[in-house]
């Protein structure tokens, strides 16, 4: 971590009382560094998988949250796509932030302050060298995903779009994806127009293709889907967009946890991110836009920290991306963000990508073994988002009895009822997987479901 001068509290504070359920972490349980190469060598010869250099043990070693129990059971986190849990070093950052590093930022003349900025734009340069970004000045710091994308629908769509234009949006598509186009659409007299999917549930190019016209303003897309972790061919797809004069705006909640990410190489014009999806704060995300495009935006929020001077009669405002920061910024969640980036890069990402791939594909074949449960959508070409039904039990009750197992997935629409609807549902158990989650976690969730299913069939008549 590039962090200046964050001076760690020693001894490290224990909670006062540790909730239900939660083991209290001394200093000493918890690693200061991952375990020696020499240690992951020997993990991974015993391992079946061949995710080559990357051991999930190494990782999950750091998580301290993935060490807790629930309802009794060695917890088992499935629901990572609404949230990763924490590596120390994330939290020791976030936490020796507060303790010995906090001030507001700019606007301060003193020493804590400027080391608070510097802080802060160390994480927004760590975060365009993350995504590929050509400068720091392309990173708008934001909430996460959702706020980053009603920020491009509030400043480039209320002057982009106008009667007669076309926003496409495939119909596999997260809400956010969604409903601030559908918002800003309504206003400027827009078209909001679904790009179907093929049966199988991937956007169809034939589809997209004829869709495309001079009308065509923006492409809405996820860079991995929520509901299938599928992901789009979005270099191609944007080269087509591109070809019309369309904008493209690519949804990277869902990959950036999962795969590098090149924004120049997509040529994506924005690309979005959320904090707590990888291994950061929640509160904090990132958007990235090219600069020319956010140089021509206005600001959608105003306040201090986003002008340059203000007068009764008129406000100067600062130049880009601060003039998109309005207020105090989550600075301490820059300072998390940064911290869970370092740690993820500080694994070989595609040696992550091959383990993630195989677990991606144990799960699948394990999941079959439980009889009449169907998978959503292609098994390849996808990151660890497994979506299933199971005959005889509503996602809620299979979600709610796998909790009673100590396993954490999530049951419903997923945000994505466009896209449950196309398979004919309004709601699904997902199960989702991140680099910490192992072989054991996909016996552990397999042994859960078929328990759940041998009961069911014994409460049949005659069972
Ligand atoms: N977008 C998050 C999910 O898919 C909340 O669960």
């Amino acid at each position: 971590m590039t962090t200046p001068e964050l001076v760690p509290l020693t001894p490290r504070a224990a909670p006062a009382t540790a909730p239900a359920d939660v083991p209290s972490y001394s200093p000493e349980e918890i690693p200061a560094k991952a375990p020696s190469a020499e240690g992951a060598a020997e993990h991974a010869a015993e391992r079946p998988f061949t995710g080559g250099a990357f051991n999930p043990e190494r990782a999950r070693d750091d998580v301290p949250a993935l060490h807790r129990t629930v309802n009794g059971h060695p917890m088992v986190w499935l629901d990572n796509a609404a949230t990763t849990h924490k590596p120390h070093q994330m939290i020791e950052a976030l936490s020796a932030y507060y303790a010995a590093a906090n001030s507001n930022i700019h606007r301060g003349a003193h020493t804590m302050a400027r080391q608070a900025t510097v802080a802060y734009e160390a994480g927004r340069a760590a975060i365009a060298s993350f995504l590929g970004a050509a400068s720091p000045d392309e990173i708008v710091f934001v909430r996460g995903t959702t706020e980053a994308i009603n920020l491009v629908a509030q400043t480039w769509g209320r002057d982009n779009l106008g009667p007669g234009d076309d926003i496409l949006v495939p119909v596999l598509e997260h809400h956010s994806d969604l409903v601030p186009w559908q918002q800003i659409a309504a206003e400027r007299r827009a078209r909001v127009v679904p790009v179907p999917l093929t049966p199988e549930g991937t956007v169809d190019q034939d589809a997209y293709a004829a869709l495309l016209s001079y009308r065509t303003q923006l492409v809405v897309l996820s860079h991995a889907s929520n509901v299938l972790g599928t992901i789009p061919p979005v270099r191609e797809m944007t080269a087509l967009a591109h070809r019309y004069g369309a904008a493209v705006l690519v949804d990277g909640a869902q990959a950036v946890a999962h795969f590098p990410v090149d924004v120049q190489e997509l040529d994506a014009d924005f690309y979005a991110f959320s904090g707590h999806k990888i291994f950061g704060p929640t509160g904090i995300g990132a958007l990235y836009a090219k600069r020319a495009r956010l140089e021509a935006m206005r600001p959608w929020q105003g306040g201090g920290n986003m002008i340059q001077s203000v007068e009764f009669a008129r406000t100067n405002f600062a130049p880009a991306p601060h003039r998109f920061e309005a207020g105090t910024g989550h600075i301490a969640g820059v300072v998390g963000l940064h911290a869970a980036l370092d740690w993820l890069q500080g694994f070989d990402r595609a040696a992550v990508a091959a383990y993630e791939a195989e677990l991606t594909a144990y799960a699948q074949r394990s999941l079959q073994t439980v009889p009449g449960l169907q998978v959503l959508g292609p098994t390849a070409e996808k990151v660890g988002v497994l979506t299933f039904t199971l005959p005889g039990c509503t996602p809620e009750e299979a979600a709610s009895r796998l909790d009673d197992d100590g396993i954490a997935l999530r049951a419903g629409h997923h945000c994505a009822q466009p896209a449950l609807a196309h398979f004919g549902l309004d709601s699904a158990v997902r199960a989702s997987l991140a680099l910490y989650n192992t072989q054991e976690d996909i016996d552990r969730l397999t042994a859960s479901l078929l328990r759940l299913y041998e009961q069911g069939e014994a409460q049949k008549p005659g069972g």
